[in-house]
This record gives structure tokens, C-alpha cells and sequence, in this order.
């Protein structure tokens, strides 16, 4: 079973947000299954080419027709940690500053999907399905199916953002697509051209991260105007969880962290020691560390903890946001960081090494999320045996169960409402718990055996595959 992903970014080459978590590290667990033989395709960025230039090998260069003009692509390919890369180069789209948001990312990705779908006959790989990853791989499901008949290509969508769409105006289906009208109704949505419509339109199989997000997105509240198709298709929907990687995130052998431990809330203490002395933040083991690390955009919750910071802060607790993003929320933490020097460290810019410092000091992780697919970093927190506080939509409310004191049962904190003080009621409620000896033991044991590898998941995605093939093969029959 060949399979293709189809992908924007993926670790360790390029990363702007989990959904290169998910490229990364998924395929080398698909493989390891020897069930199935995935290989990723992925833009030519420039980054990628300043710091893997000595290991890409030059496959093919073709010619891809976008619009009347024919654009070059340069195949490359390299091999990392059992998995098979190939990039698809053209200086003029993707030679340039980091991955999206230019005026012409629609265009970029009509080439890139197109260039994807011709390349296949250039590969020493066969995959009959084709599993593409949000709305920047919508089109190459489109393409497969529409230029691709004689291969019978199977298709997978899966959705980790259904809020970036990928939209142009009408116009440019004339313009690039170089393809018969008859196809326009599979990639617009109200009048515009759509590519995550593209994506789901084209689907024999659409995913998303997280069982509850599968759901959320049928209702009009989650599913960002496309909720009748998706409704139309649930039958071909599933949600299946993100996993994250355990060699990757591990306190034990963690480099970037200053006292790798496994349980021991001593070494824990430890760390959130160093990180005072490096944050400047009054020394003190004891006192209640609550973290985020964020991008900071709406989707993260940041307009509930903006509301509420200044009363929460007048308990004995400290708080650190890692992160950037919006000019509103980074303008609010740096100003609310002057208010509070005690208190609070907003480090407004990206710093791993820092991130994965959060992760081992704290005690507890904030991560009140709006929406939700399926969310990472509450993942890294139980491993690193930080406490998530979460808003119970998608994945946070899949991964996190609230801690129930009367059983005992529970490995964190959780909120229904998207509310600022049912927020501020929680955060509350774990530093009361945190002071409680015996509850905060008996959730910490609960925490210790929170477990999110990747096994289970990619279970699901082979028996995925598996019916597929199958149905393909009875189909022509
Ligand atoms: C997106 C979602 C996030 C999810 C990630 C990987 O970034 O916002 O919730 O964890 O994709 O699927």
C-alpha cells in the first residue's frame, strides 16, 4: 500500500505551526507499521533549500501549465529517518521568505498541487492513494481525480484547520486551472474559488484531528460557512487524534531542558527554579507556575485571559507567556508584563529551547482555545507533566479530562463556555487544588499515566487505507 502526503510543512525542514508536527512525524510511524509505504511531498521553500542543500538529489524537472504560461518544476528528493521527501522547486513561487501570505498564495498552490499530481509519473513509487493535508493540498485531490481518471487514484482529505481556506476569486479558474469548466462546481464555495472545498469536494475519505472537531465542524459555530457539505459527506468522515512524538518531546532526555526527569516533581521544582533565575521572576519552588506557549491569534483564547489576567494575578502565582503573533495581543501582554514585573514574563518572539523550558517548570498549562482541531501542546504539557487548563472543544476536550475530587479521576482542568470568568473559575480552582496536598498528589498520579502516543492513531489511519483498497478493488469488479 503506496501512499502519498500531499503537504505545506513538515519537521524538521519547515514549520510554522502543528501541522508540521503532524507531516513529521506520522509517515515514520505509518512506516514503521510495514503495512503501508508513506512518502511526503512538499514545497521547495527557501529555507529549505539554505539548510538541506547537501542532501537533496534532482529527480525531474517538468513542465506544469498554470495559465497560459508553462512554469518549470524541479523535482528534488532526500531520505530522512525512514522516510522518503520529495520537494517540488520553482524559484519564482517558492524561492522567497517563509511559506505563506503572500497576495498570490492561491496561485502558488494551484502550481504546486498541479505540479504534484504530474510529477507521480516521474517517481520510482506508485501510491494509489493520495492523502492530502488542509486547504494548501486541497487541489492536488482535485487534480488526481480530474487528470488522473485511467489511475483510479484514491483520495484522503484531512482537515487539522477548516478556518484557512485557501480563496481566490472566480476569475482565476479561467486563469490558471487549465481545466475543463465542467469542474468548476467541485472547487467554489459562494462564489469564490475554494481549495479546502476542493479538498473535501474531491475526498473519498475526509479526517480530521480530533473526534469532537469532526463533529463541531458539521455546525454552522465551528464549521466556518462549509458545514453543509460536510454534513453531506459525513459518512466519509472520521476523526481520528494527532499523537505526538515521543523521542522528540521527552523530559528524560530532553537537551534544551536544565534537570531531565521523568516523574519527579523535585526535579521539576528544579527547573522552575533555573527559569526564574533566567526569567528575572522572584526564586521560589513553591509558588504556583501557570505557562502558555502560544501563537497568538484569537483561535488560542487570548481574549479570555486578557480579561481576566489582572485579577488572577493578585493571588501568590506566577505566569509566562511564550509566543507572537496579532499586534492586539502581544501590545496587551507587553504592557501587562510592566504592570506585573512579579508576576509576569511575556516573551513575545519564538525560542524552542525557552518553550521546552515552560514545558519542564510548570505547573500548570493555559490553553483556552476559542476552536480547537486537535491542539499539540496540551499533549507536550501532560508529558512534561505540566497540568493543562483547557476550554473543552475539539482535541483539548478529547485529550483532557476534568479533575474530579470526589473520585479522584481526571489528568487536568477544564471549561464549557467560552467565558472569561467560568476561565478565571478554573484557574482558580487549580491553584486551590495545587495547595491541597493529597488532591494535587492524586492528580499528578493521573497525569503520569496520560499517554498520546502515535500508535493507536496511526492504527486507524491503516485500517483506513485498508477499506479503501478494497472498496477500490471491488469497484472494478
Ligand atoms: C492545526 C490546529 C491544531 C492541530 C494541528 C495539527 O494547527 O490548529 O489544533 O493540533 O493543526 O493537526
Amino acid at each position: 500500500n503506496q501512499i502519498l502526503f500531499v503537504a505545506s510543512e513538515c519537521t524538521p525542514f519547515v514549520k510554522t505551526g502543528g501541522l508540521a508536527d503532524v507531516v513529521g512525524s506520522l509517515p515514520q510511524v505509518l512506516n514503521q507499521t510495514d503495512q503501508v509505504e508513506v512518502r511526503v511531498i512538499l514545497p521547495l521553500y527557501q529555507e529549505v533549500i539554505r539548510n538541506w542543500y547537501e542532501q537533496l538529489e534532482w529527480v525531474a524537472s517538468i513542465f506544469v501549465p498554470v495559465g497560459w504560461r508553462n512554469q518549470e518544476a524541479d523535482i528534488f528528493t532526500l531520505q530522512h529517518q525512514g522516510v522518503v521527501y520529495y520537494f517540488i522547486g520553482n524559484e519564482y513561487y517558492f524561492s522567497r521568505q517563509g511559506t505563506y501570505g503572500y497576495y498570490d498564495d492561491g496561485e502558488r498552490f494551484v502550481f504546486f498541487s498541479r505540479a504534484v499530481i504530474d510529477a507521480l509519473d516521474h517517481f520510482d513509487f506508485n501510491p494509489t492513494i493520495i492523502h492530502g493535508h488542509d486547504w494548501q493540498a486541497g487541489l492536488a485531490l482535485a487534480f488526481a481525480k480530474i487528470l488522473k481518471p485511467q489511475k483510479q487514484l484514491q483520495t484522503v482529505f484531512t482537515i487539522h484547520n477548516i478556518k484557512y481556506q485557501g480563496i481566490m476569486p472566480v476569475d482565476a479558474f479561467d486563469e490558471l486551472f487549465n481545466i475543463s469548466r465542467d469542474h468548476i462546481g467541485g472547487l467554489e464555495w459562494n462564489g469564490l474559488l475554494n481549495c479546502m472545498k476542493a479538498g473535501i469536494f474531491h475526498a473519498d475519505k475526509i479526517t480530521t484531528v480530533s473526534p469532537t472537531y469532526a463533529e463541531e465542524i458539521k455546525t454552522p459555530y465551528y464549521g466556518e460557512g462549509l458545514y453543509p457539505l460536510l454534513n453531506e459527506k459525513e459518512d466519509q468522515l472520521v476523526g481520528i487524534i494527532n499523537g505526538i512524538d515521543e523521542n522528540e518531546y521527552d523530559p528524560m532526555t530532553d537537551d534544551y531542558i536544565v534537570h531531565n526527569y521523568k516523574f519527579s516533581r523535585a526535579k521539576k521544582k528544579e527547573n522552575k527554579i533555573a527559569l526564574q533565575e533566567k526569567l528575572g521572576l522572584p526564586v521560589d519552588g513553591n509558588v504556583p507556575l501557570y505557562v502558555m506557549v502560544t501563537r497568538m491569534v484569537e483561535q488560542k483564547g487570548l481574549h479570555l485571559v486578557q480579561a481576566i489576567l489582572d485579577e488572577f494575578l493578585e493571588k501568590d502565582v506566577q505566569f509566562v507567556l511564550l509566543g507572537t503573533g496579532e499586534y492586539e495581543f502581544e501590545n496587551f501582554f507587553y504592557h501587562a508584563a510592566n504592570r506585573h514585573k512579579e508576576k509576569l514574563v511575556a516573551y513575545l518572539g519564538f525560542d524552542e529551547g525557552l518553550a521546552r523550558q515552560l514545558y519542564a517548570a510548570s505547573d500548570f498549562f493555559v490553553m483556552p482555545s476559542l476552536f480547537e482541531p486537535c491542539g499539540l501542546s496540551q499533549l507536550i504539557a501532560l508529558k512534561y507533566r505540566s497540568v493543562p487548563i483547557v476550554r473543552e472543544t475539539g482535541g483539548l476536550k478529547d485529550t483532557v479530562t476534568p479533575y474530579n475530587k470526589h473520585e479522584g479521576t481526571g489528568n487536568g482542568f477544564s471549561f464549557t463556555n467560552y467565558n472569561a470568568h467560568d476561565l478565571l473559575h478554573v484557574l482558580n480552582y487549580s491553584f486551590d487544588l495545587y495547595h491541597d496536598k493529597e488532591q494535587w498528589h492524586c492528580l499528578l498520579k493521573n497525569i503520569n499515566k496520560s499517554q498520546f502516543s502515535w500508535k493507536d492513531s496511526a492504527k486507524e489511519y491503516v485500517n483506513l487505507y485498508e477499506t479503501m483498497n478494497q472498496s477500490s478493488l471491488v469497484s472494478k469488479y
